[in-house]
């Protein structure tokens, strides 16, 4: 017989180590999927790992002839700035990687007869506001708002949405006799930082890479320009998030996507709480324009109220707390500066 199990594809990525822990830790049936061989520790928690691609079919029809997956935690992608340099393989794995995933989860349902809640990590990337007067204009946006991403990432984002909205609504709406097994839930995802691991390849990177920088006691090169604001969240948070969106009834669920944030914040009010906590370390800046245009093109912040009412989202951490009870600490204790 089949094991019913949850599956997490990109786990060994930042939001994938946080994730696994919490969902090993309540005692859930772990597979994995990733380009990858997992880091032992987290190996360790898992009860099978399959190295490979999202893009890979044959690959997930293996998984399907084996396992009895009720969940389906899509974390596989390309981020934004990797993405611009090689397109059409960003696209394929971050679409065609979702639509892979989405049909398997349909055929899982359609095999063991109960709906697979699929879960995806959308971003803040799937706005793009065109100017820096409208982005100031704008405040706190809506998710049906400005939705013109800029990068690619951010139009895979967008589209992964409608594809997760039309398999759980409308899969193969022609035909008789079809029982939609999809029940597709995102997120939209601001800057997520870790105490844990540092991001690649993504844009809000300079968030995570100024903290692990100092506390490693290297000199790090901003980016962006100080007044540079979009919105963040600690991956505590936002592990915690998912798990949210993932238990509550559908009935609750008034839209497929929602915004999430914990606190918007400049880079210069990072920098400056940073070397509170490090007043040894050194921060400066060189602007990279073409990675500051997408930045300029992300919200300086979201409005979560739909979280918030739907289904309870509160996070943990303000910006204060963030840095005073989560990530200062932590990465002083990985980083042997305690
Ligand atoms: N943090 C991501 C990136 O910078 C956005 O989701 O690409």
């Amino acid at each position: 017989m089949r094991k019913p199990v949850t599956i997490v594809t990109g786990a060994g990525g930042e939001i994938g180590h946080e994730l696994i822990a919490r969902l090993a830790s309540s005692g859930s049936v772990l597979v994995t999927l990733d380009v990858m061989p997992l880091d032992p520790r987290l190996a360790r928690r898992v009860s099978r790992q399959f190295v490979g691609s999202v893009t890979d079919t044959s690959l997930l029809e293996r998984v399907l002839a084996e396992f009895e997956v009720d969940r389906v935690f899509h974390l596989a992608a390309r981020l934004s700035t990797r993405s611009e340099f090689t397109p059409a393989t960003a696209h394929h794995v971050n679409v065609e990687g979702t639509l892979n995933l989405l049909e398997f989860a349909q055929r899982q349902g359609e095999s063991h007869g109960r709906p697979v809640l699929f879960v995806y990590p959308s971003s803040v990337a799937a706005y793009g506001l065109a100017d820096p007067a409208t982005k100031a204009r704008a405040g706190c946006v809506r998710e049906d708002e400005y939705t013109h991403p800029v990068t690619l990432y951010g139009c895979n984002k967008l589209s992964c949405e409608q594809l997760g909205r039309y398999y759980t609504r409308h899969y193969k709406q022609l035909s008789a006799d079809v029982t939609r097994r999809v029940d597709f839930r995102a997120v939209r995802f601001p800057g997520l930082v870790s105490a844990e691991t540092v991001p690649s390849g993504g844009t809000s990177d300079y968030a995570s890479e100024m903290i692990h920088a100092a506390a490693r006691g290297e000199s790090y090169v901003c980016f962006v320009r100080p007044d540079t604001t979009v919105p963040f969240m600690t991956m505590p948070d936002g592990v915690e998030a998912l798990l949210k969106l993932a238990s509550v009834p559908r009935a609750c669920l008034t839209r497929t996507e929602y915004n999430l944030r914990a606190f918007s914040a400049s880079a210069a009010e990072i920098r400056a709480v940073v070397l509170r906590a490090f007043p040894e370390a050194t921060i400066t800046y060189a602007v990279d324009e073409k990675r500051q245009a997408i930045v300029d093109s992300w919200p300086a912040d979201v409005d979560d109220s739909a979280a918030r009412t739907d289904w309870g989202f509160e996070p943990m951490y303000d910006f204060q707390s963030a840095f005073r009870d989560y990530l200062i600490p932590a990465v002083r204790r990985r980083y042997g500066r305690d």
